[in-house]
């Protein structure tokens, strides 16, 4: 597996998500020792960045990650977000990056991970009520202490990005990137590029969707968060199987899996980008990381640059109510 650098810390280009083994999808099918292997999987095929989050279970799976890292723990670049649980008393889902919250935070998921550091530190979402600068700051006394190494933004404006990389160097920036979902290409990419920031694509599969595995919303279970996604609700579902067909044309021609075409596209767009696609399956990180010997020829980036458009919003509106725009 290629390394690749992201602002100055060195990953795997081709990274595991891992909030899909604890929360959000299929929920109450995980399976933890599935789990467990799937992640010593990918070590095994080279994999150094794992992405947690103390928000996904809440704080189970971030257990998850340090017990199957125990005695490998030198192998990875271990992720890790706070900012979607409020520890004064708002609990999950309220949107907290003060200093306070931070600390708090921070003790938790190093306990919870097993580790007396975090590799890379994110806030998960800008907090529209305290200021970046004061979110920063704190956490490069963070870095000062030596309890994180990397300062990371989720979901952050341009301008939001340009005030936090004043205050300390920010490592990289997570946001949605995808097939699908090609935003961040006109202001993000050129800013983090001028910036020296490197940039990780979270949902590089489109939740899935893109690897031409769902079929039909009936797939998913009621809980499961995709159901209140605008993209995989109703009409907008359907028109969207034609971006599947699309994907699967140039699979079928490149002789690889939707998924690993997905995941080529993507690193094709720059060696300061490192997908981490989400998988709880053993065969499916085999499949993942495999995508890192795939080179699309130019025509077929080409072709996949002009996919028919996505047909709703990324989120839900309360989703898109949270991101810093
Ligand atoms: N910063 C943020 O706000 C944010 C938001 C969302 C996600 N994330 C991070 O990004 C990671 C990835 O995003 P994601 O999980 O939302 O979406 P994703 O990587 O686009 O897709 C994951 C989904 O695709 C399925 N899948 C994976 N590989 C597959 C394959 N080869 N063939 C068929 N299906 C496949 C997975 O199912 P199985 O698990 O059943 O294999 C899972 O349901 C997360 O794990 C998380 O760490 C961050």
């Amino acid at each position: 597996m290629k390394k690749i650098s992201i602002g100055g810390l060195q990953v795997s280009r081709i990274g595991l998500g891992a909030m899909s083994m604890s929360a959000f999808y299929d929920i109450g099918t995980a399976n933890d020792a599935e789990s467990t292997r799937a992640i010593h999987r990918a070590l095994d095929l080279g994999v150094t960045h794992i992405d947690t989050a103390e928000i996904y279970g809440p704080y189970i799976n971030e257990e998850l990650i340090g017990q199957a890292v125990k005695g490998r723990r030198d192998q990875v670049v271990l992720a890790t977000k706070f900012g979607f649980i409020s520890h004064a008393g708002g609990g999950p889902g309220v949107i907290d990056s003060s200093p306070t919250n931070i600390r708090v935070a921070v003790e938790g998921s190093l306990k919870r991970l097993g580790t007396d550091y975090i590799d890379l530190y994110y806030q998960h979402r800008v907090d529209p009520n305290t200021p970046i600068e004061d979110t920063v700051g704190a956490l490069a006394k963070l870095v000062v202490e030596g309890k994180i190494r990397h300062i990371g933004l989720s979901e952050a404006s341009p301008r939001t990005i340009r005030r936090a990389h004043a205050v300390h160097p920010i490592t990289a920036l997570q946001t949605e990137y995808s097939l699908w979902t090609r935003d961040p290409e006109a202001e993000l990419l050129p800013l983090l590029r001028e910036l020296g920031v490197g940039f990780v694509p979270y949902s590089p599969l489109g939740h899935g969707f893109l690897t031409g595995e769902i079929r039909s919303p009936e797939q998913l279970g009621d809980d499961d968060w995709r159901k209140t996604n605008p993209r995989f609700i109703g009409e907008n579902f359907q028109r969207n199987l034609r971006i599947v067909e699309e994907v699967k044309a140039v699979a079928v021609e490149a002789g690889a899996t939707l998924a690993q075409v997905a995941l080529a596209w993507l690193l094709a767009q720059g060696d300061d980008i490192a997908p981490i696609p989400g998988t709880k399956r053993v065969a499916r990180v085999e499949e993942n990381t495999a995508a890192d010997q795939l080179e699309l020829s130019a025509e077929q980036i080409n072709r996949l640059n002009n996919l028919t458009s996505a047909t709703g919003e990324r989120h839900s509106e309360a989703g898109m109510a949270a991101i810093d725009r």
